[in-house]
């Protein structure tokens, strides 16, 4: 396929974008993929970019020809699917990721010429595509649980001349008749590890997962297998996809209205809102951005040892007397508990709500943490024998994470 000078000059751009968010020049293997598969032609028409305010609004090629274009090459995620939640928000639910964190991916990745790869989540096609031009497209198998977007992704792929298996299905199931697998990537989200994946590894073989938690999605687990199939990873920052979704999760093609919500969790119930609100407020040491705030490390930490919990910070107009609210919620909804931050002197207090005291298992989750020194989160790990189950450590197996973190 011949670029047209436009393409090429918008490949040069999307290469600096790339080598700008790396911190050095992107690597020959994956520079000459970049320039064989032009990234738009895998976009559709309609795709929905960032506002700025924490939503994504429409963007029509045939409308705003110059910003589509501008998006296709620049390191920023497009999202191409929009799907009403059962609860009547519009979230993302398919986008063609940052290239950036796409080629950060792709490095963990370790992929030679000749492996098999499984892909999860194809979405557009285009990381299959890239994928393809370095293992060939006969060693690339693709999975994605949306019919549609499997079917555009087919469309695109070949359109740009590469040929990837593309296999509509629930990911979570691997694709077991192409497996062994050398490499298996992940490009949704997963709170764990699914078993058929690390089954459907080749021993020696590695797998790149980007990492979800109720409390924070972010961080990628890299984990190898060795040659009896034993599994030993680590995480990795960077990489915050969208997450992992059942198969028949009742979601419905919105068509082309703006997102209304994240793919972030949910707020607690009106009622439960209610009766927190009602409970004794008991000051609390912990600051609410300790764990909440920029410092995705500890977030990172509270998402692995207080799996199911899910947090916001209130929005809307300011309350008398208070300066942030942070709300959290188990995610069966039975526990809530709300800090609240006076404006005044800046005293922070706690009510709990249900059978389980939210705040003190974060606490307890912290003083962990800061006892442990604090540690990045490079220096947790995962570990699985074959057909066993994982075990989360710091540092070394022989250290265990506190009994009630999450076991992916
Ligand atoms: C961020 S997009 C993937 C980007 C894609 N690799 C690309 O190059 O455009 C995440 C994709 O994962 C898909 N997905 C979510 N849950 C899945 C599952 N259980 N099985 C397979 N795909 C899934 C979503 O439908 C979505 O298309």
């Amino acid at each position: 396929m011949t670029a047209t000078p436009a393409e090429e000059s918008a490949v040069a751009r999307l290469l600096a974008h790339v080598a700008d968010f790396l911190g050095r020049p992107v690597p020959g293997e994956w520079a000459r993929a970049l320039r064989a598969v032009p990234r738009h032609l895998f976009l559709p028409d309609l795709v929905w970019l960032r506002d700025g305010r924490g939503g994504h609004a429409p963007c029509d090629r045939a409308r705003e020809p110059a910003r589509w274009w501008e998006a296709a090459y620049a390191d920023v995620p497009v999202v191409t699917r929009l799907t009403r939640e059962p609860g009547g928000a519009t979230v993302p639910t398919s986008s063609a990721s940052a290239p950036g964190t796409v080629v950060a991916m792709l490095e963990a990745l370790d992929l030679r010429a000749g492996d098999r790869v499984l892909e999860i989540g194809t979405g557009t096609g285009w990381n299959a595509a890239l994928l393809a031009v370095l293992a060939g497209d006969s060693g690339v198998v693709t999975v994605e649980v949306d019919a549609e977007v499997a079917d555009r992704a087919r469309a695109a792929l070949a359109g740009a001349g590469r040929t990837p298996r593309v296999v509509t299905g629930d990911g979570a199931a691997g694709w077991p008749a192409g497996a062994p697998y050398q490499r298996v990537v992940a490009t949704c989200s997963v709170r764990a590890v699914p078993p058929a994946w690390l089954d459907q590894l080749a021993a020696p073989g590695r797998l790149v997962a980007p990492w979800d938690a109720a409390w924070c999605s972010y961080g990628t687990l890299v984990v190898e297998t060795d040659a009896r199939g034993a599994a030993t990873g680590r995480w990795q920052p960077g990489g915050s996809y969208m997450p992992l979704r059942p198969a028949d999760d009742g979601v419905v093609d919105p068509g082309a209205g703006t997102a209304t919500g994240t793919d972030a969790g949910g707020s607690p119930a009106a009622g439960a809102v209610a009766e927190t609100e009602r409970a004794r407020p008991e000051p609390t040491p912990l600051s609410p951005w300790a764990v909440a705030g920029a410092d995705y490390e500890a977030q990172f930490v509270v998402g692995l040892l207080v799996p199911g919990v899910w947090h916001a910070w209130e929005t809307g107009e300011r309350r008398a007397g208070v300066h942030a609210r942070l709300w959290v919620r188990a995610e069966d909804g039975a526990s809530t508990a709300l800090v609240e931050v006076a404006a005044a002197g800046g005293r922070t207090t706690v009510r709990h709500r249900g059978p389980r005291r939210l705040w003190d298992e974060i606490t307890a989750a912290w003083h962990w943490w800061h006892a442990a020194g604090r540690p990045d989160m490079t220096r947790f790990g995962y570990s699985r024998e074959p057909g066993g189950r994982p075990l989360l450590w710091l540092d070394t197996p022989e250290r265990p994470l506190p009994a009630g973190s999450v076991r992916p």
